[in-house]
C-alpha cells in the first residue's frame, strides 16, 4: 500500500464526512439482512439440525444455532440452494422419513438423506423469526415441478398437493412470497446449465404460470453468477428483456478472498461490489426503456461473502459420497471481518436497488456461525459486523460524501482509505455511522459534520481490528475477536471526531445528550 502522496512521513491520515438528512437513499430494507442455508456441507445436517444435541429441541433443530442466529439479526434465509437446488426434487424432502429417498447430490458429491426438507425449514424459519426464501429446481425441472411445489407450500387445503402438506402435518399455507427461479443458470457447473435465451423464456414461462396459481410472490430472475462470467450484463440484459414484466428481482452472486496475498485490493472488495451492483442496475433499467415499462427491477444480492475459494479443492474422491462432509468450512480472521463490513456498507449505500440481500452462508459453510457435531457453537469473526449493522442500521440510509486519502490496487485502481454509510431513524432520533479504515499501516482520523442532524452525544462506538490481523475465533477460542469500544471517538460543536485503527471496522451510535 503507498502512502498517500499529500500526506508529509510524519502526518496523520485524516478522513471527513457529512451527516445530512437531505442526503437520503432510501429507507434501510431489512431483507438486506438476509442468509442462506444450503444442503450442503454441514449447513444443514450438524449446522441448523441435530437430533441428540443437547440443545436441539423436539424437532431436533439445534437451540444453540437458533439463538445465534436470532443474534445475527437475520431478516431472510434462503433455500435449498445455491448449486444443490439445480438436481433437487423437492418431494423428496416431504412425508414421512422413513419413506424419504436418498440421493446422491451431483453438486456437492454427497449422497441427500432428506431428513430435512421444506416443512421442516420452515417450521425452523418460524423458530428463527426470520422469512424464507425458496429457490425452484430449473436445472433439472421447469413449470409443472415449480407449480407442484407453490401448490404445495402456499395453497390452503382443498387441493391434491395442499391436502398433502397439510396431512404432512402444516394445516396452514407456509405463505412462501420470495421465490429464486433457478440458480446460477449462467454457470457451466450448474447442472442443468442454459443459455440466457434458453433461461430466460423458462424463467418468464414459469413465473407467469406461478402468477397464474398465486399473485402474492415475489419472484427473482437469475443474473450472473459472478461479474467475472463472460455472459456479465449480456446475459442480464438477455432475460431480463424476457423475463421483465414477470419477475421483481434480478439476483447477483459475489464471493471475494485475497489473491496472491493481494490484502490492498481485497480489502477494497467492495468497490468491485459497488461496481457490479451499478452496472446491473443500468442493465436493467436498459431493459426497462427499450420496453418503455415504468416498472424498475430490484436487485437481490442472494449471495456474497468472503470465501477462500482458491483453497477449495473440489470433491476429491469420486467413489465416494458422502453425508453431510466438512466441506467450505472457511476460518474467518480480523480482515475477512473487516471486508464482510464493507461489503455490508455497500449494500446499504445502494438500498434504493438492491432490497433483498443473503450472506452466504448461515451455519459451517463459509459461515458466520459453526458448530461442532455434538459440541459447542460459536461465532466466526464476520459474525460481528452482520450482527451489528443489522441491529444498528435502521431508518434511512444516508450517504455521506466522505472526503479519504486515496492508495492504489492491483486489482481496482485508486480506492479511498476510507469507506463509509450513515443510517439515520427518526423513531429514536438515532444516527448510525458504519466505517472502514482499509490502511494497513496508519489510523486515520475521521471527523464527521453532524450540523444537519439533532445529535449531540456518541451512545456507542465499537471498533473490529487486532494487531494480528490473523486472529480468529475457534470453539476453544470463541470470543479471540471481538468488536471493542473505541475510546477515542468524541462529539463536540458538531463534529464528531474518531481514529479508527488501520484494517478496522467500526460502527458509531449517535444521539441527543443527557
Ligand atoms: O454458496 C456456495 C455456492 O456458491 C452455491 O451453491 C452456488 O450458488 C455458488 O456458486
Amino acid at each position: 500500500m503507498t502512502a498517500p502522496s499529500t500526506l508529509g512521513e510524519n502526518s496523520v491520515l485524516h478522513a471527513s464526512a457529512t451527516l445530512d438528512p437531505a442526503f437520503r437513499v432510501a429507507p434501510v430494507s431489512r431483507r438486506t439482512f438476509g442468509s442462506f442455508v444450503e444442503h450442503l456441507g454441514r449447513c444443514v445436517y450438524t449446522g441448523i439440525h441435530e437430533p441428540g444435541h443437547h440443545s436441539a429441541d423436539a424437532d431436533g433443530f439445534r437451540g444453540d444455532v437458533l439463538a445465534l442466529t436470532r443474534e445475527l439479526g437475520v431478516s431472510t434465509v434462503r433455500y435449498p440452494g445455491g448449486n444443490f437446488v439445480s438436481g433437487y426434487r423437492w418431494e423428496d424432502g416431504v412425508g414421512p422419513l422413513e419413506q424419504r429417498p436418498r440421493r446422491r447430490d451431483l453438486a456437492w458429491h454427497t449422497t441427500e438423506p432428506n431428513t430435512v426438507g421444506l416443512d421442516e425449514f420452515v417450521r425452523w424459519t418460524r423458530k428463527a423469526d426470520v422469512e424464507p426464501m425458496l429457490a425452484i429446481n430449473l436445472g433439472t425441472r421447469g413449470v409443472a415441478e415449480a407449480l407442484d411445489i407453490l401448490e404445495y407450500a402456499n395453497l390452503p387445503a382443498g387441493t391434491a398437493l395442499a391436502d398433502q402438506r397439510v396431512e404432512n402435518g402444516s394445516k396452514e399455507p407456509h405463505g412462501i412470497r420470495m421465490w429464486c427461479l433457478g440458480n446460477e443458470m449462467d454457470g457451466p457447473w450448474q447442472v442443468g446449465h442454459k443459455t440466457a435465451a434458453e433461461y430466460g423464456r423458462l424463467a418468464a414461462e414459469t413465473a407467469r404460470a406461478m402468477r397464474m396459481m398465486d399473485r402474492n410472490l415475489e419472484l427473482v430472475a437469475c443474473g450472473s453468477s459472478n461479474s467475472r462470467m463472460p455472459t456479465f450484463a449480456a446475459w442480464e440484459a438477455e432475460v431480463l428483456a424476457e423475463t421483465y414484466d414477470q419477475v421483481d428481482f434480478v439476483s447477483l452472486h459475489a464471493y471475494y478472498e485475497p489473491l496472491d496475498g493481494d490484502i490492498g485490493s481485497f480489502l477494497a472488495s467492495n468497490v468491485d461490489m459497488d461496481r457490479m451492483i451499478e452496472s446491473v442496475v443500468v442493465t436493467a433499467d436498459h431493459i426497462g426503456a427499450k420496453l418503455r415499462s415504468p416498472k424498475k427491477i430490484m436487485l437481490s444480492f442472494d449471495e456474497w461473502n468472503v470465501w477462500y475459494q482458491s483453497r477449495f479443492k473440489g470433491t476429491p474422491v469420486p467413489e465416494d459420497w458422502p453425508v453431510a462432509p466438512r466441506q467450505l468450512e472457511d476460518q474467518y480472521d480480523v480482515t475477512d471481518a473487516v471486508v464482510v463490513g464493507s461489503l455490508l456498507i455497500s449494500l446499504l449505500r445502494h438500498s434504493d436497488r438492491v432490497t433483498s440481500a443473503a450472506q452466504a452462508q448461515l451455519v459451517n459453510v463459509i459461515a458466520p456461525i459453526m458448530t461442532e457435531p455434538g459440541g459447542p457453537a460459536w461465532r466466526q469473526t464476520i459474525f460481528h459486523p452482520f450482527a451489528l449493522t443489522s441491529r444498528h442500521a435502521r431508518g434511512e440510509v444516508l450517504r455521506v460524501e466522505p472526503s479519504s486519502p486515496r492508495y492504489e490496487t492491483a486489482r481496482f485502481g485508486d480506492v479511498p482509505v476510507l469507506d463509509a454509510v450513515a443510517t439515520w431513524d427518526e423513531d429514536s432520533h438515532e444516527a448510525t455511522v458504519f466505517a472502514v479504515n482499509r490502511h494497513q499501516d496508519e489510523p486515520l482520523v475521521l471527523e464527521v459534520d453532524v450540523r444537519g442532524l439533532p445529535v449531540s452525544a456518541v451512545r456507542e462506538a465499537l471498533t473490529l481490528s487486532d494487531d494480528d490481523r490473523t486472529a480468529t475465533n475457534t470453539a476453544a477460542q470463541p470470543d479471540r475477536v471481538v468488536p471493542r469500544p473505541n475510546g477515542t471517538a468524541e462529539l463536540a460543536d458538531g463534529r464528531l471526531r474518531v481514529q479508527l485503527p488501520p484494517v478496522s471496522w467500526s460502527v458509531l451510535r449517535l444521539g441527543q445528550g443527557e
